[in-house]
């Protein structure tokens, strides 16, 4: 992402004057999907695309933001009852909003902004905007915020100000990402690991179909509704089960006459994906990546079937990879659309990538898009 280009429309749109330069990137996950809010495990890391944002304290009680990309400009106060309509200005809204809620001293300041995560490919755009303006506002206004608690302002963003009931994987991985490592994180008791990933004879790499689908966030909230249905009856005869993290299938079945069909295939899902992803990380010990691969073809086949949170173009992507002798592959973040992340080995890369390219274009008329993964540094001061 180029800083220049930001800070030389920052420049123009306010009267020629400098800010402090700020960013945090979006994310992939090697494996732990709709396991966070689930208290479960997550895999991500942060990624060489992210958001930069250029920030002056204006010396007003206003925040006065221009979006780049949008070319919209929008002026917000700061209390509760000033909530912009533009959606992109609600993430800034809120995030402020919730750091205040934490005692933090916020005032008006102009801030110009531009991102290069794709929006709706799964990447966390919205978690790369939130996470920046967090770490950018605990540093000019020095809230002595530290970062997990900028993770969960970005989060407190999404569920308040958003209507995303999401957990803390997009959020944790913006702030805490670190160039060359993926990092495990435990979601309930939030301690973390940093895994250098490195596979000789590997790439990753993303394949984005670019659909999107409506009322992603509706469906979104629907399963992690049905997680916690399915978590609650548990709990009727395991007290010990607080989310369906702490839940085995024998558990599960025993519920299975007294929840929906529905809240059972989602439940499955998660308990199964919890156990993938300690057995990742037993297997990236041992530099084992064929097994690595397996739980990621397991892990679509389980959100495709059981939390359906695939659809056709994504399914179709993951066929492709399997044809061409793909390592593993699944769809990525939240579903709904966006992209498949592809475990290939070198030698594989070239004729996968094309063939994916052009048997994709041939069926939906249209290229996906496709994405080398370079893992990054988290939020940080650009100048
Ligand atoms: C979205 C959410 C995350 C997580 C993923 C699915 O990206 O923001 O909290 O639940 O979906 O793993």
């Amino acid at each position: 992402m180029e800083i220049e280009y930001v800070k030389s429309r920052f420049k123009k749109h306010f009267d020629g004057s400098e800010g402090s330069v700020y960013a945090s990137p979006g994310r992939i996950n090697l494996i732990g999907e709709h396991t966070d809010y689930n208290g479960g495990f997550v895999f991500p890391g942060a990624i060489d695309k992210g958001m930069v944002a250029e920030i002056k304290i204006n010396g007003t009680n206003k925040v006065r933001a221009y979006s780049i990309d949008m070319k919209d400009y929008v002026e917000f106060g700061l209390n509760e009852e000033d909530a912009p309509h533009a959606s992109w200005a609600r993430y800034i809204f809120g995030v402020c909003r919730e750091m205040i809620k934490r005692g933090a001293k916020i005032q008006g300041f102009n801030t110009a902004f531009a991102g290069d995560v794709p929006l709706g490919a799964g990447m966390s755009s919205s978690a790369a905007l939130e996470s920046t303006y967090a770490f950018a506002l605990n540093d000019l206004f020095h809230c002595g915020i530290d970062k997990f608690e900028l993770a969960k302002i970005g989060q407190a963003t999404e569920h308040n100000y958003c209507g995303v009931m999401c957990g803390i994987m997009d959020q944790f991985a913006s702030v805490f990402g670190k160039a060359g490592s993926l990092i495990r994180l435990d979601c309930r008791s939030l301690e973390y690991k940093y895994y250098p990933f490195n596979p000789k004879g590997y790439k990753l790499v993303l394949l984005d179909t670019v659909v999107k689908h409506e009322l992603a966030s509706s469906a979104y909230n629907k399963r992690r509704q049905s997680c916690e249905t399915a978590a609650a009856a548990i709990r009727q005869n395991h007290p010990e089960v607080e989310l369906l993290r702490d839940a085995t299938i024998e558990m599960l079945k025993e519920v299975k006459s007294i929840i929906s069909e529905e809240d059972f295939m989602r439940a499955e899902y998660v308990i199964e994906e919890v156990q993938r992803v300690l057995d990742v990380c037993d297997a990236l010990e041992k530099d084992d990546y064929e097994t690595v691969g397996k739980k990621m073809y397991g892990t679509h086949d389980g959100m495709s079937r059981l939390y359906e949170v695939s659809c056709e173009e994504l399914d179709f992507l993951n066929d492709c990879a399997k044809k061409n002798g793909v390592t593993g592959s699944r769809v990525m973040g939240g579903g709904f659309g966006g992209c498949t992340i592809n475990l290939v080995k070198d030698e594989l890369y070239e004729a996968f990538v094309a063939d994916a390219k052009e048997s994709f274009k041939a069926k939906y008329g249209k290229y996906p898009k496709v994405y080398d993964v370079v893992i990054s540094d988290g939020s940080r001061k650009l100048a």
